[in-house]
């Protein structure tokens, strides 16, 4: 069996890079994996369970102990909690901002880690993010970065029904100390702004290919 790759896709909120990762994941026959909706999950369990986002110690605890573990459905790789996935819920705008607070705090960064990096053991990956070819899978030799200017990441949350504060979220993602939203070392920036996705996909999937086919030699 062939080794298991991973093609890393990081990017702000709202610039495309899910359905981008969407497609390109059907395309390859790779595994999906939305990380944010990891730090969702984690934003939900503990609204839940009424745990103080702003309280890091009480956060990182709840994520040492909660019964979480990763399952497949269809092609996508999810995280589950007490046996529920969250499903729908995880798009609300408060989960949203607490994913944000979450995210900030080290240790919940490390077991993030951890669990993404043992997604591998499901085959080859789709993964997008804000670290993942910063942080999680430095070593891939296929890394994006995906972007697309604030006005127009507004406007496609609108039309996707969701309010979010897109700046503020940009600047608590870039700001942070804990692996900051950033370029990675080698990736490769795609401006995803007034062309159609098929088009984007198509780049990207064409940039993966030669590399591949350069590896191989
Ligand atoms: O991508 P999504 O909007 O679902 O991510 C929700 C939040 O989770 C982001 O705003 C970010 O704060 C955090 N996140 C992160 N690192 C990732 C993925 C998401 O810090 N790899």
């Amino acid at each position: 069996m062939s080794t298991p790759i991973v093609i890393a896709i990081d990017g702000p909120s709202g610039s495309g890079k899910s359905t981008c990762a969407r497609k390109l994941s059907e395309a390859l026959g790779f595994k999906i994996v939305e990380t944010g909706a990891m730090f969702r999950t984690l934003s939900w369990y503990c609204q839940r369970e009424k745990i103080d986002l702003d309280d890091a110690k009480a956060v990182t605890n709840a994520c040492r102990k909660w019964k979480a573990s990763l399952v497949q459905t269809d092609n996508a790789i999810r995280l589950v909690v007490d046996g529920i996935d969250p499903g729908d819920a995880l798009r609300a705008a408060k989960i949203a901002d607490g994913a944000a607070k979450v995210a900030t705090i080290a240790k919940v960064r490390d077991w993030m880690k951890a669990k993404q990096r043992s997604c591998l053991d499901f085959g080859s990956l789709v993964m997008e993010g804000r670290d993942i070819g910063t942080a999680i899978f430095p070593e891939t030799d296929f890394k994006f970065y995906i972007d697309a200017p604030l006005k127009a990441r507004d406007e496609r949350r609108k039309l996707e029904g969701i309010t979010e504060d897109l700046a503020k979220r940009d600047k608590a993602d870039s700001e942070r100390a804990a692996a900051p939203l950033m370029m990675g070392l080698g990736a490769i920036c795609i401006k995803n702004f007034g062309r159609p996705v098929e088009e984007t996909v198509a780049e990207m999937l064409s940039i993966i290919e030669s590399r591949r086919r350069t590896k191989t030699k």
